[in-house]
């Protein structure tokens, strides 16, 4: 069983958290929902499904950097002794560093979904039967929660495995933010491995975005279902609004919106919300790096990349964080 953090929050907690967030998000003067929210059972199986899509190259092209240098980057990481992975999902990706690190004392994954996290240990429990896991359930946006996993590991060599391009959702502000907790994390002597999606041909970024199918555009519409579902709102998911992907230049990120379809006022929870016709909620941003982008942010975080893993066609890089 996961453990759970010392103040467990509560599910009254969690649904005033939603309810403030989606609230204030919609009254700001350009109206924004965080993309945190899109993973409830089902946007989690159409991010799944996402994976899976021949546009979206993210995930395929990381676990192929992955697998085809795993000895080189096992190399790298073999004076570790614990792996943290925040946000680690169903642990799949780990498990190809973990194949390399047969002798890697301990796994700490930490994620919010437990029924995630509870299916994932059974998995490595049978895989790796030598690694001690030591689960986390929480949040790793929350300083509570990563506290709890330093004060697990007190003495060991801490790698932070943070894969995915998961710090392209987070703007310059915030993505230093999180390099920062997460380089507080590992420790002095630790180091991060970062997964960062890279600035390409701008129509291949835009497919990856919205693809043929619209599995993205069901994924982007789910929040809205989500909030419907609850916090007993009324937009009209199906002919209300439509999916966009954008990509802005200036600030190398894909930016993913739901459009007003028509002037029409929303309930959210009795609070009266109005849009008007071709209106913009900003649901997402997907930033895209250079490896020079990557090292100006760790550089600002004071870290250096020791090491820098790509695919062929450079459409995606791994990168080993370590301090100045
Ligand atoms: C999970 C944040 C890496 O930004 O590419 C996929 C989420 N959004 N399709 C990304 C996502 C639309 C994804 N990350």
């Amino acid at each position: 069983m996961p453990s759970t953090l010392a103040k467990e929050r509560t599910l009254d907690d969690q649904y005033h958290t939603f309810l403030h967030d989606v609230i204030h998000g919609l009254r700001q003067a350009q109206k924004t929902l965080p993309c945190k929210y899109f993973y409830d059972a089902r946007g989690s199986r159409l991010f799944e499904e996402i994976c899976l899509l021949d546009e979206y190259y993210l995930t395929r092209t990381e676990y192929s950097i992955l697998r085809s240098s795993g000895k080189s980057i096992a190399e790298a990481l073999s004076t570790y002794t614990e792996i943290i992975e925040p946000g680690a999902g169903s642990c799949q990706k780990v498990q190809l560093l973990l194949k390399q690190l047969p002798t890697l004392p301990r796994y700490i994954p930490l994620e919010i979904s437990v029924d995630a996290l509870e299916h994932a240990i059974t998995t490595l429990k049978e895989r790796f039967p030598a690694l001690r896991v030591h689960p986390v359930a929480g949040d790793f946006t929350a300083q509570a929660c990563l506290d709890e996993v330093s004060t697990l590991c007190q003495s060991g060599r801490r790698l932070v495995f943070f894969p995915g391009s998961t710090i392209g959702n987070f703007n310059r502000t915030e993505a230093l933010g999180v390099l920062r907790s997460l380089k507080a994390l590992a420790g002095p002597s630790g180091a991060l491995l970062l997964g960062a999606d890279l600035i390409k041909d701008r129509q291949r970024l835009l497919a990856a975005y919205d693809d043929k199918r619209g599995v993205t555009a069901e994924f982007n519409k789910n929040i809205l279902r989500r909030i419907n579902h609850d916090l007993n709102a009324n937009f009209d998911v199906d002919d209300g609004f439509k999916h966009r992907a954008i990509f802005n230049e200036g600030l190398s990120r894909i930016e993913m919106q739901l459009v007003a379809c028509r002037e029409q006022t929303v309930n959210v929870a009795g609070e009266k919300m109005d849009f008007h016709r071709g209106e913009v909620i900003h649901t997402e941003n997907s930033h895209k790096y250079s490896e020079q982008s990557i090292a100006e942010l760790a550089s600002a975080a004071d870290m250096e990349i020791h090491r820098a893993w790509k695919d062929p066609q450079g459409d995606f890089g791994v990168f080993l964080l370590g301090q100045k």
